[in-house]
């Protein structure tokens, strides 16, 4: 009997272990909804197309299809990874909401949340190292009448690392002239850096690719002053002692923490950027030990750093991801110090955030969960 009750629980395990990792169930959906955003591009593409009720059909039906995406990370996944479970709710709602207003009518609206939707996919594809890439036997991005920078975007957002990296590469051998050059110009840099960090990590690639801005002479004070300061990060990174090792997650969390303890001492004010090759290292780290433990005796610290890490980032598209690593932290482990450290970082957030010229105003809702979070964070008070 015993003997059959930890077969049986090895079972488990293996099944659970491998559920995690590979979900054939998630790879279909996924090239649906690359279909889905392949078939929606040329719309994307042109408001005229957009708009015209000659194509409302088509377009409807791939919208419906993308909103079918909240099925795929069940609500469960949100005790592993609470991180994916947002982003992925994220997603929907700004698919939920496109949908809504295409429905309505309000074209120009709808068009513009569909095209930011794109970066979600970025995010969650780049959250941990990954050495293969998605392959599109049709070529159907490349045979596509995008701009080069849409495609990249599309590349990016499709899991085509390597393709996306060179279109961005590519990109940056221009010279940005209008505001909207420069724009799409430090965003380029941005993408290609995280995938060259994230990514592919690796920091021989990193250097390179911020060389090739920081050596030439004909692009914007603030775009070289930006490379110049992650060029010492990089560097850092380079001579940095690495090992081909899979390190178990309390070394991860650990790694993590130093990087992390490194960038912020870079930082001369929140938002400044010259930490930003640190912090998405640490990410990398702290997703991984997540992933590959989710319930780790690190796993407290590992959400309250990874909220850190995307605070300092200020990746517009998760402008609020950091405070759902800081909640998580705080409901996981109430009572303790950890919670009470990310009830700080939540509880700055949500002051900067309701902040402006007239003063300091926080909704009734808002203040409603500041002060639950508050005192579930409260290492004096027993719990319970
Ligand atoms: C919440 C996280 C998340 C979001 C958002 C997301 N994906 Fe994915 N995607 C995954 C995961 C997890 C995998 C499979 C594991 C892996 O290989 O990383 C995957 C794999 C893929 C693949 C590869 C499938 C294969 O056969 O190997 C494609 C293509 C893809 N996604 C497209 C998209 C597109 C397009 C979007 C946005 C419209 C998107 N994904 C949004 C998490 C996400």
């Amino acid at each position: 009997m015993k003997n059959q009750i930890s077969y049986l629980g090895l079972i488990l395990l293996v099944v659970t272990v491998a559920h995690a990792k590979e979900r054939p169930e998630v790879k279909g959906s996924m090239q649906q909804m690359f279909n889905s955003l392949l078939n929606l591009q040329p719309f994307l593409a042109s408001p005229e197309k957009f708009s015209n009720p000659k194509n409302s059909e088509i377009i409807r039906k791939d919208l419906n299809r993308l909103a079918t995406f909240k099925h795929v990370f069940p609500k469960e996944m949100k005790n592993e990874e609470p991180g994916i479970f947002a982003i992925s709710r994220m997603f929907h709602e700004t698919i939920e909401d496109a949908r809504e207003r295409f429905k309505k009518g309000n074209y120009d609206y709808s068009r513009h949340r569909l095209r930011t939707a794109t970066a979600f996919c970025f995010s969650c594809h780049s959250r941990v190292p990954s050495e293969k890439n998605f392959e599109d036997l049709q070529k159907r991005v490349e045979a596509s009448q995008l701009t080069t920078f849409e495609k990249a975007d599309v590349f990016a957002a499709t899991r085509q690392f390597d393709k996306a990296l060179k279109a961005y590469t590519d990109l940056l051998t221009v010279v940005p002239k209008t505001s909207m050059d420069v724009v799409e110009y430090t965003r380029s840099l941005r993408r290609a850096l995280s995938i060259t960090v994230r990514v592919k990590q690796n920091p021989k690639e990193t250097l390179e690719l911020i060389d090739s801005v920081t050596q030439r002479k004909d692009l914007p004070e603030f775009i070289l002053r930006l490379a110049q300061q992650w060029r010492k990060d990089a560097q850092y990174w380079m001579d940095d002692k690495l090992t081909d090792k899979k390190m178990p997650p309390e070394e991860l969390v650990d790694k993590a923490k130093k990087l992390i303890e490194r960038a912020e001492k870079l930082q001369s004010f929140p938002a400044d950027e010259n930490g930003d090759i640190s912090y998405l290292r640490a990410s990398n780290y702290l997703h991984e030990a997540l992933d590959e433990s989710p319930q780790s005796k690190s796993r407290t610290e590992a959400l309250y750093l990874l909220g850190v890490a995307y605070s300092a980032l200020q990746d517009p598209t998760l402008w609020d991801l950091d405070r759902l690593y800081f909640e998580s932290c705080i409901r996981e482990a109430p009572h303790t110090d950890f919670a009470k450290k990310c009830y700080q970082r939540y509880s700055e957030k949500v002051y900067m955030g309701y902040t402006g010229s007239a003063g300091t105003f926080i909704p009734d809702d808002e203040q409603r969960r500041l002060e639950e979070l508050r005192k579930l964070s409260d290492n004096q008070a027993k719990s319970g």
